[in-house]
């Protein structure tokens, strides 16, 4: 029995059903591998979050990091939605731009953004620029210069010197990390000092993020404290004012049995009530606070369907049973031994009768999707579906041993329309050029 599934989940046939509608029609129309949005999962967790806010009475923004997943269908609902949303290259920003997202509500993040993707920036009126480091703030310096017309809103991004309970590759906000402004060091007030004597850039908040796939509250608890704390000295020191207080993102979710994350509002409350709480010790101003999860609003909305193929019994050992996609769908199983948990598209709930290797198509021995799946009883042709698979899945996939990378489709209200076609083996040379030597 999966705990993930819920009587609402099936059919009248007890097939899974995703946003009203039947997977096995889903993987019949579009093929596998296949990437599927329940997209009023994806409304109702923007609303989750905003619901805290609201009840806190506290100005906010849910700025949706979309590294988790860009494409210009996610876009357009988080425009329907007026979220916010993170890009952090040149190319979630085109994306962004594709979609008709109003530049004012996007920020732009990254650790050495190029000159060429901060003039972008610029130029399309992006809201907000998180400033990162001392080059980007040279660079920045020159493109207002060209553009002398033009003013940008900015965030410092601090390091706060929190090591979060995560996966280390994951890991941001220990000291020892390539992102933002050290604060002991003098590195961040440096950096304010720069940014305010410039006059076409307006310095509106601070902001900080621990990792991402985090599960307890300290660490967050401990960033809005030290956030408000810089906001504190920075009042007194410089006279500046911190309007924004920007938290990042990070909320874990629950992927296997063997994740315990505390509910999404639980981190938004225990974000604002520190604030409140600091804020009223320091004697500021309440400030507003926003927040930029990426896995929280699409991982648990997305699906991914396969189609099972091989089967290769090795006496006394788990059988591997092989599926049409894999490591360039989903790499992060073999990159951060993420587990996942899987299940029958025709009957989600059928007794389980083995446990197997579930493998990928990839010439690769790390292509396991998971190295432990209980299974029921399959044959090839069976459909299996991944869940939890929206975030950093289609984001990180790739085009390794030349698949093609899947289709994505977003169902609501018993409604699928095709949001990213499946590539083509013409997609997959359509930048290859000739070499012909005389
Ligand atoms: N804000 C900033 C500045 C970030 O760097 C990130 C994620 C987020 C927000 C969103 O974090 P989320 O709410 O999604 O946890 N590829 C990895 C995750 C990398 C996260 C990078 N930064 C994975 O598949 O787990």
């Amino acid at each position: 029995m999966n705990d993930q599934i819920k009587a609402s989940d099936l059919n009248a046939a007890g097939h899974l059903q995703i946003g009203g509608v039947d997977t096995l029609e889903l993987a019949q129309q579009f093929g596998t591998p296949l990437i599927v949005y329940d997209v009023a999962q994806i409304r109702q967790q923007i609303q989750r979050f905003r619901d805290v806010f609201q009840e806190e009475q506290v100005q906010y923004e849910v700025s949706y990091a979309s590294k988790a997943f860009s494409s210009v269908a996610i876009y357009q609902v988080m425009n329907q939605e007026h979220a916010h949303i993170d890009v952090v290259s040149g190319g979630e920003l085109a994306t962004a731009q594709k979609a008709g997202f109003p530049m004012a509500r996007v920020s732009f993040h990254g650790n050495n953004k190029s000159l060429a993707e901060l003039e972008m920036a610029v130029e399309a009126g992006v809201g907000t620029i998180i400033v990162d480091n001392f080059h980007e703030i040279d660079l920045l310096k020159q493109v207002l210069n060209d553009h002398p017309a033009s003013h940008v809103d900015v965030q410092i991004r601090i390091t706060p010197g929190i090591a979060a309970h995560t996966n280390s590759y994951i890991a941001t906000g220990q000291v020892d990390s390539k992102f933002g402004f050290d604060l002991d060091s003098g590195q961040a007030d440096e950096a304010l000092k720069q940014l305010l004597a410039i006059p076409a850039i307006h310095v509106t908040g601070i902001h900080a993020h621990i990792g991402s796939q985090i599960f307890d509250v300290q660490g967050f608890e401990g960033v809005a404290k030290k956030l408000v704390q810089v906001a504190a000295d920075w009042q007194r020191q410089y006279d500046f004012t911190t309007h924004i207080l920007n938290v990042g993102g990070g909320f874990g979710i629950k992927y296997s049995s063997e994740d315990h994350p505390i509910h999404p509002e639980d981190f938004v409350r225990a974000i604002v009530d520190m604030v409140k709480k600091s804020i009223h010790e320091q004697k500021l101003e309440m400030p507003a606070i926003w927040i930029e999860p990426g896995r929280s609003i699409v991982g648990p909305a997305g699906y991914t369907l396969y189609t099972i193929g091989s089967r290769k019994n090795i006496p006394g050992l788990l059988p591997y049973v092989s599926v049409d996609g894999g490591m360039g769908d989903n790499i992060r199983p073999a990159l951060y031994d993420a587990k996942y948990e899987t299940v029958l598209a025709k009957d989600p709930q059928a007794p389980i009768v083995e446990n197997v290797r579930l493998a990928g198509k990839y010439c690769e021995s790390g292509d396991i999707l998971s190295d432990h799946q209980p299974l029921p009883r399959t044959q090839p042709g069976d459909i299996l579906v991944m869940l939890d698979t929206g975030a950093y899945g289609y984001a990180m996939a790739s085009n390794y041993n030349r698949n093609p990378r899947p289709a994505v489709v977003f169902a609501e209200n018993g409604q699928a329309h095709l949001v990213i076609k499946r590539e083509s083996y013409a997609d997959l040379t359509y930048l290859d050029l000739d070499y012909q030597q005389d």
